[in-house]
């Protein structure tokens, strides 16, 4: 499957579900099953953060383990890493911002990607690179929707993936403005509920989120 395949099919499931459920996760059997939990109750895409220090490899597991979910890795800060996510076979790699080696890399790479932005300049390096839909970070710092819209005047290509900060209650009137893809967030599998292997806690809060998303 080409690039642009294989993005199109993320962009159109992030378009779907419009909430990304971030994981930050250092158990490979705990993070299968809470991204199985996430799935069954709607949140069928997924970031894995490099947050952890068995993160790679809680990464690779759930890749094999969840094949019908898209699995992503966020927090790819360095080339190296980039690679190693490949090599994992996630869908697609996160990054909480931009670098030109790194976006260099990512373009390079066959991987759908998607960079960190905190504004203008950040946009500039992205779209010199091919890349039109972002991670607006830490979104609830740098202006949210205000800033979305605001880069909406000479970006009008451009659509955001804001992440930092976003809780279920912001949900519904982040994503009413145009040029946001989606929203991301960790706020439904925290580590504290992960530990206690608290499924049911985590499904009711995955299915809220879910419903957060949902178009009205
Ligand atoms: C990220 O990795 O994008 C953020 O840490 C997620 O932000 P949140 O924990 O505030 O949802």
């Amino acid at each position: 499957m080409n690039i642009s395949t294989k993005m199109n099919q993320i962009v159109a499931q992030l378009n779907q579900i419009r909430v990304l459920p971030i994981l930050v996760a250092d158990d490979a059997q705990n993070a299968i099953r809470t991204v199985a939990t996430l799935a069954e109750n709607g949140l069928t895409a997924v970031e894995i953060t490099l947050r952890t220090p068995n993160a790679m490899k809680v990464l690779a597991e759930v890749v094999k383990a969840c094949p019908t979910v898209c699995v992503g890795a966020g927090t790819i800060l360095t080339e190296q890493q980039l690679h190693q996510v490949i090599d994992t076979g996630a869908a697609f790699g996160i990054s909480p911002g931009i670098t030109p080696v790194l976006a260099k890399a990512a373009a390079n790479s066959g991987l759908p990607y998607f960079p960190g932005v905190g504004g203008a300049s950040d946009l500039m390096l992205a779209l010199e690179h091919g890349f039109n839909i972002v991670k607006l970070f830490p979104s609830d710092i740098v202006g949210s929707t205000k800033m979305a819209k605001a880069l909406g005047g000479p970006f009008p290509d451009v659509k955001f993936c804001l992440t930092g900060g976003v809780t279920v209650e912001s949900t519904p009137q982040l994503l009413t403005q145009a040029n946001v893809l989606c929203v991301g967030g960790s706020w439904m599998c925290p580590a504290s509920l992960i530990d206690a292997k608290d499924w049911a806690a985590i499904g009711q809060l995955a299915a809220a989120a879910a419903q957060a998303g949902a178009r009205k």
